[in-house]
């Protein structure tokens, strides 16, 4: 029910974290898998580690603040693979900033990467698997996005409500053409991101937490492997969340 054999992924942001955990497992159910990052030694590195696992995959240099890039590097990996079925628009940046801090400067870089790279994903990958008749976009936001934030920027946050809004317009555009459009909503995954936040931060941060412990990234490389799969094929414009029953609805 949730095979992948025979299905193609591109992954942005795919050279460490969530992106690589969630490469990984898409691969694991038998897809291959672009790693794409704007950090290309790292999407590299990724590759390298995924292909010594047995994984088939590939790695590309992608920048997602510019539509331009993004359309080359899409275009590169479909004639390679012939054909992208799953994107997965992961890549983004997490200032911790309190909102008396942000400079327009950052204000603005948040949104490019993490709302407006999702924007120009979704836009063509769109063209692309309406053509084919069968597509999964997904996208990668935040309990940040939901809730007040005490972790991350309110920039950060307002890109996240953001992608939920763009993914129900994708969504509602692409239901009749066999593509679905979702969001994964993850909060408190161990990995690099939630390692940079100091000790006392952290405890703070699991005391939330009614399941008591930080989820692991092999838990969102699961949400995203069924949301990519013919079983979810009904699932359009909603929102899984991961986050320890800290916001249930
Ligand atoms: N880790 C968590 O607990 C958590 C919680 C909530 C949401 N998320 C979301 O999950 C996703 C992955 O999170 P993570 O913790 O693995 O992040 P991370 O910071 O570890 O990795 C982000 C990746 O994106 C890449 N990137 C940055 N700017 C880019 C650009 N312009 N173009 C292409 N790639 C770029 C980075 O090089 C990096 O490899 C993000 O969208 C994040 O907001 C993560």
């Amino acid at each position: 029910m949730f095979s992948l054999s025979n299905r193609n992924a591109l992954i942005t942001g795919a050279a460490r974290g969530l992106g690589l955990a969630i490469a990984r497992g898409l691969a694991q159910g038998g897809a291959r898998v672009a790693l794409t990052d704007i950090d290309a030694d790292g999407a590299e590195a990724a590759a390298r580690t995924l292909r010594a696992e047995g994984c088939e995959t590939t790695a590309l240099k992608l920048d997602v603040r510019d539509e331009a890039d993004f359309q080359r590097g899409f275009d590169a990996v479909a004639a390679s693979f012939g054909g992208v079925d799953i994107l997965v628009n992961n890549a983004a940046v997490t200032p911790h900033r309190s909102l008396w801090d942000i400079t327009t400067a950052e204000w603005d870089e948040v949104m490019a990467v993490n709302l407006r790279g999702c924007f120009f994903g979704c836009r063509i990958a769109a063209t692309h698997m309406r053509e084919r008749g069968w597509g999964r976009i997904l996208n990668l936001s935040s309990l940040a996005g939901q809730q007040a934030s005490s972790v991350t920027g309110a920039h950060y946050a307002a890109s996240k409500a953001g992608l939920f809004a763009l993914t129900r317009c994708f969504a509602q555009e692409l239901a009749p053409h066999g593509v679905t459009v979702n969001a994964i909503s993850p909060a408190a995954i161990r990995g690099p991101s939630l390692d940079e936040l100091d000790e006392p931060s952290q405890r703070r941060f699991l005391a939330t937490l009614p399941v008591g412990r930080f989820g692991d990234e092999t838990e969102v490389a699961a949400a995203a492997v069924y949301l990519a799969s013919d079983a979810a094929g009904f699932v359009t414009g909603t929102t899984l969340d991961l986050n320890g029953g800290r916001l249930m609805r």
